[in-house]
């Protein structure tokens, strides 16, 4: 080997994500290309993808209609400034999102990543009580369990303990609603829980405590997809919204993973009825093929923020790659190839065949719940007594061998392919991971 292929191959120098890097470079899980639903490793393996990536393939892999937009926006603006310019398509695409988005959701600022998106989000919730003479709404409540990305406001925010115990003190002024993770009334329940909704009126107290005028925004996940697939109670999310809604607090829907038809739905707002001020995107937006976010925010948000002189800049917020072309290029063809294929009604006509399958695995070793939504499920396991988050490690690496991948969140094996799966591929991933929990 010569010296130059053994730095190509070592493995030591990428610090991985989110990843156990000591037991994964002891036994790599490599992808060297992938189509439609499957991944092949650099041994040629075939290996179904049952999480669409990183719940943001929804369209397949290598989307034709993508892929060529993409090669085509390069030749041709591969870039332009973000700041005081434009160009042509960051226009089309916030308005075909606007036109998407539910209600009065109709205006865009683009990001790179969900996690900039809830960052996005929560600055405008800030700038936009202290643009309309409410300075003292600073604060901001999140949920436990909650995942909001990655950057500071996000982990603030959210409630995943092992996301923000490394990162000293975080922000100031935030709180958390409780959870509503509940196995002992809600456990195996087909669709939305029937306990829990009162868990809503946790926020009646926050603001009993510090004061609706202290409360700027109040940030959940309509579906909490990373702490394991936790759906919310019926009733839960109107409740939020009523009371949001009573004392002049901002509610923003976080849709980095429901938005763009993981429910069946254009957005998760719409599958369960309820319309936020804001919506976070990112992930299904391209199709997962170039990095892009998008907030969506009400005209009255907007709106308060369009005075004062006009050569003035109204919010002091974005990024060099908000609204990249080529991110452009890509989302533009990925909302044309979820229309045309009618990916969104697709995953609602394949929910209830995809729930029943999952709930086939309830007697299988260790299973404890199973939930399930739109093309979203997940089997939570009883955790090896010391030993937490082990066992759905070790399924997870059974499946993988046997050719599926899924993807663990503490206990839970989460589920989330791509919307063209065929039910025959629905029986081989539900099949598959039956068989490595047998195992
Ligand atoms: C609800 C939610 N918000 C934010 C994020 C962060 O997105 P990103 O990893 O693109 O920063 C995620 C990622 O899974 C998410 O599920």
């Amino acid at each position: 080997m010569n010296a130059e292929t053994k730095i190509r191959n070592d493995l030591g120098a990428y610090w991985m994500p989110f990843t156990a890097n000591r037991q994964f470079k002891g036994n790599p899980r490599m992808i060297a290309s992938a189509e439609g639903m499957y991944y092949t490793t650099t041994e040629g393996r075939k290996v179904m993808d049952g999480t669409a990536g990183l719940w943001c393939v929804n369209a397949g892999h290598r989307a034709p209609r993508i892929t060529e937009a993409v090669q085509r926006q390069v030749e041709e603006l591969d870039y332009a400034p973000a700041f005081q310019m434009g160009h042509p398509k960051a226009f089309e695409l916030a308005s075909r999102l606007a036109e998407l988005a539910p209600g009065k959701l109709n205006h865009v600022f683009f990001t790179n990543s969900g996690s900039e998106s809830v960052e996005t989000a929560l600055k405008i919730a800030l700038a936009y009580h202290k643009a309309r003479g409410e300075a003292g709404r600073t604060r901001l409540i999140g949920r436990d369990k909650g995942y909001h990305g990655v950057n500071f406001g996000g982990i603030s925010v959210g409630g995943m303990v092992n996301n923000r115990r490394a990162f000293g003190t975080l922000l100031g002024g935030v709180d958390h609603l409780p959870h509503t993770h509940d196995i002992a009334r809600n456990g195996f329940t087909r669709g939305q829980p029937e306990h829990g909704a009162e868990l809503a009126d946790e926020l009646e107290r926050m603001v009993a405590l510090h004061g609706a005028e202290t409360i700027a925004a109040v940030i959940v996940e309509p579906m909490a997809g990373s702490a394991g697939v936790i759906l919310p109670p019926k009733g839960y999310l109107q409740k939020l919204r009523e009371i949001t809604r009573k004392h002049g607090i901002l509610l923003i829907f976080d849709e980095v993973i429901t938005a763009y038809g993981r429910l069946g739905r254009a957005f998760g707002a719409d599958y369960y009825g309820v319309e936020p001020d804001m919506i976070t995107t990112a992930k299904g937006l391209t199709n997962g093929v170039v990095p892009m976010g998008a907030v969506l925010a009400s005209e009255a948000i907007h709106d308060a923020f369009m005075t004062g002189p006009d050569h003035m800049i109204e919010l002091f917020h974005g990024y060099t790659y908000s609204g990249n072309p080529v991110a452009c290029a890509a989302a533009l063809a990925a909302l044309d190839t979820y229309r045309e294929e009618e990916l969104f009604e697709r995953a609602a006509s394949l929910e209830d065949y995809w729930a029943e399958a999952l709930f086939s695995l309830k007697d299988k070793p260790g299973v404890i719940d199973i939930r399930a939504v739109g093309l979203v499920g997940a089997v939570e396991l009883e955790p090896f007594a010391d030993q937490p988050t082990k066992r759905a490690f070790d399924t997870y690496l059974r499946a993988w061998d046997m050719g599926v991948h899924l993807r663990t969140t503490g206990d839970t094996i989460a589920m989330s392919p791509p919307l063209i799966i065929e039910k025959s591929e629905i029986d081989q991933l539900v099949g598959t991971l039956g068989a490595a929990l047998d195992a």
